[in-house]
């Protein structure tokens, strides 16, 4: 069987499946348009943030799964792959710890400016006066917004840093010292910092809008590190200019599908906003974990017929 990994992905785990028999087309630099030149007859499709559209999918003689690295499948034209009978599948909560670290992270530097007071510090500029004003963290409520897999890892830090965690969710876990509040926009209004794990869909698009940002508290803190589309960003522009929210995002509109190159966004050089280039699953554990789920999924469908994690079963 034949499989094409159109993104980056570990080398010990491809040998994995070349030591299983796969026959391994690596591409790692292959973009959107490049996919159905080389899908041919492959069985499988790997990628991280690739787009695979309906093209790539309709190119593939032989596809059986087109396989997500990772967790958010918005990349992936799941209604064309439904339509030719191909399965999508993703790894789900293998990358949670790493996107909840960034995610402290983008926190942690609101709160302290760390990037400012480092930058300001290269440049030879020496301001105590100025980094010396920060709030702390300590006895500050923390709102999430999607208490899955990354919700409740990002929950248990935050208790660890002595926040108050309340979440919004139509799942609720008990048991995870997590208040659940039933009304998104109380949540909002409650919440010192509010950070966003839902994935991107038709409900969730546009979702943080004048409205909610109109319902944080003067001075609040945004988190983004589940999907661009979630947030209205001329409204979070509005908010940090208007109200003194402040905003640390991994993910922005127009990101751009290979991995170097220029970037361009509403959201640069504006003070409040800090943006990072959509790394929160990019640490080497999570990207070994979800290498080696994928890796499952492909042996498991060769050894079986199974489609593990299939979000696309009829
Ligand atoms: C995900 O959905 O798994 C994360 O957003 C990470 O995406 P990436 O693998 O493209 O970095």
């Amino acid at each position: 069987m034949k499989v094409l990994i159109a993104d980056k992905f570990p080398e010990n785990h491809i040998q994995t499946l070349r030591d299983a028999g796969f026959e391994i087309i690596y591409e790692p630099k292959a973009g959107e348009n490049d996919i159905p030149n080389v899908v041919k007859d492959a069985e499988f499709i790997v990628v991280r943030s690739t787009n695979v559209n309906a093209a790539a999918i309709n190119a593939g003689s032989n596809l059986k799964i087109v396989i997500r690295a990772g967790s958010g499948y918005n990349n992936i034209d799941v209604a064309a792959a439904t339509a030719k009978g191909v399965s999508v599948s993703n790894t789900p909560g293998k990358n949670s710890i790493a996107v909840a670290e960034l995610a402290m992270g983008l926190i942690i530097s609101l709160d302290r400016k760390i990037p400012d007071n480092v930058k300001d510090f290269s440049n030879g500029v020496w301001n105590k006066a100025k980094y010396s004003k920060a709030e702390g963290l300590f006895g500050k409520t923390l709102g999430i917004i999607g208490v899955g897999n990354i919700g409740k890892e990002i929950a248990k830090r935050a208790q660890a840093f002595g926040m108050k965690v309340i979440g919004y969710d139509v799942f609720k876990t008990e048991g995870i010292g997590i208040e659940y509040i039933d009304d998104v926009e109380k949540l909002i209004s409650m919440a010192d910092v509010i950070t966003l794990h839902v994935p991107a869909n038709p409900q969730t698009k546009g979702m943080f809008n004048d409205k909610l940002f109109g319902l944080m508290k003067q001075g609040a803190m945004l988190i983004n590190t589940s999907r661009a589309d979630v947030i209205d960003e001329d409204a979070l522009i509005k908010a940090v200019k208007e109200k003194g929210i402040v905003a640390g995002v991994d993910v922005f509109k127009g990101e751009p599908e290979g991995k170097d190159g220029s970037v361009s966004s509403k959201l640069q050089n504006i003070e409040g906003i800090y943006v990072t280039h959509h790394i929160g699953a990019s640490t080497e554990q999570a990207q070994d974990a979800v290498a080696e789920e994928t890796v499952k999924i492909i042996v498991d469908y060769k050894n079986t017929g199974n489609v593990l994690h299939c979000v696309n079963k009829k």
